[in-house]
């Protein structure tokens, strides 16, 4: 196994030597933008460890990483967008340093190139890898689709919640240990395994997205607070803090949907600290965080292999970017 920071090391080799045409200069100076602008990479690093880890040679599965980071930007310049997001990874994100229709024609062709390289070099894995891949995109649109759904609704379940986000943003971890397993050879015990790995770490990983975009500092988190309180996102800590509040609370809170008034964040965020909601969502984080790492033994990981997905679960629960 390397470390976190010898496999980001070559994904960033490799996007710097992503060869794009010079012209049309519209369509691919944003795509560079976007990938140039950093990123933790988780994707990729769960791919090719996952493909290490299980006695792989990680080179066999480089175009299968770079594929999935470039399908995981692809998302958000489209995300941002649909959440009228300005900034990411402490950048002014595409649509708003370009225009929308930049953003909309960009991410098209970033899902084309995505598509290209997640395909190649797979050899007698290919239809496997892409009905993999594919399933895996189409899941992430229902998830995008469920999130924008819910914003107009007031009514919505932990349990619809967290099928959104297995949807939109799990399944894209889970894509990505499985792939890198498959690519490396593993039976299919071990591949279901690190799939339920990712799914689990995805369920903690956007529980923590959520509770950062409230209570992450906006210097290190590198989006703007308040986005999903401001979009009426209904994430964990808005539905519980709706099913636990007493009457004029409620009132207050279902007031305040579909206002963009400028003291809706602080408003919202002090009914939050009111009913500890904070709290609750931490101890869910711990869980799937906790379930994560118990499949690490179904898959059969033991030592440095297991160590290494171990402390990316861990890091789950500190991440403040
Ligand atoms: C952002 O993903 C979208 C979510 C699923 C929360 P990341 O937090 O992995 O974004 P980068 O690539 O590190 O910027
Ligand atoms: C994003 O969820 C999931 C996808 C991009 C598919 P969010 O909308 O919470 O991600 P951020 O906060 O914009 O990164
Ligand atoms: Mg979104
Ligand atoms: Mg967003
Ligand atoms: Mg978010």
């Amino acid at each position: 196994m390397r470390t976190s920071a010898e496999y980001i090391d070559s994904i960033n080799r490799l996007i710097a030597g992503i060869p794009y045409p010079e012209e049309p200069h519209g369509l691919y100076e944003p795509i560079a933008y976007t990938l140039d602008c950093g990123g933790k990479r988780l994707r990729p690093i769960l791919l090719l460890a996952s493909c290490d880890a299980v006695g792989g040679n990680m080179d066999g599965a480089v175009n299968q990483a770079l594929g999935i980071e470039m399908f995981h930007n692809f998302t958000l310049l489209h995300d941002d967008v649909m959440d009228r997001a300005d900034k990411r990874r402490g950048k002014p994100t595409v649509h708003c340093k370009w225009n929308e229709a930049t953003a909309i024609l960009s991410g098209d062709a970033m899902l084309t190139m995505a598509s290209q390289l997640v395909g190649s070099g797979c050899n007698d894995k290919l239809s496997e890898v892409l009905d993999l891949f594919h399933g895996t995109a189409m899941e992430i649109y229902e998830g995008q689709q469920y999130d924008m759904g819910f914003e107009s609704r007031d009514d919505v379940t932990v349990a619809e919640y967290i099928e959104m986000i297995r949807l939109k943003t799990s399944v894209l971890l889970g894509c990505a240990c499985r792939l890198g397993a498959l690519m490396g050879g593993a039976d299919i015990e071990v591949q279901e395994a690190l799939y339920r790995y990712g799914i689990s770490l995805g369920l903690a990983f956007q529980l923590q997205d959520d509770w950062l975009d409230t209570y992450g500092d906006p210097e290190v988190f590198g989006k703007n607070i308040g986005g999903d309180i401001m979009n009426d996102k209904k994430t964990f800590l808005l539905i519980t803090a709706i099913n636990k509040s007493d009457a004029a609370r409620h009132e207050e809170l279902l007031s305040m949907l579909g206002s963009r008034s400028a003291d809706k964040v602080e408003r919202v965020k002090a009914i939050y600290d009111a009913l500890n909601v904070g709290d609750e969502c931490r101890e869910l984080i711990e869980r799937y965080a906790a379930d994560a790492v118990s499949e690490l033994d179904k898959a059969g990981l033991d030592g440095d292999a297991r160590e290494f997905f171990v402390n990316i679960a861990k890091a789950s629960l500190t991440r403040r970017s």
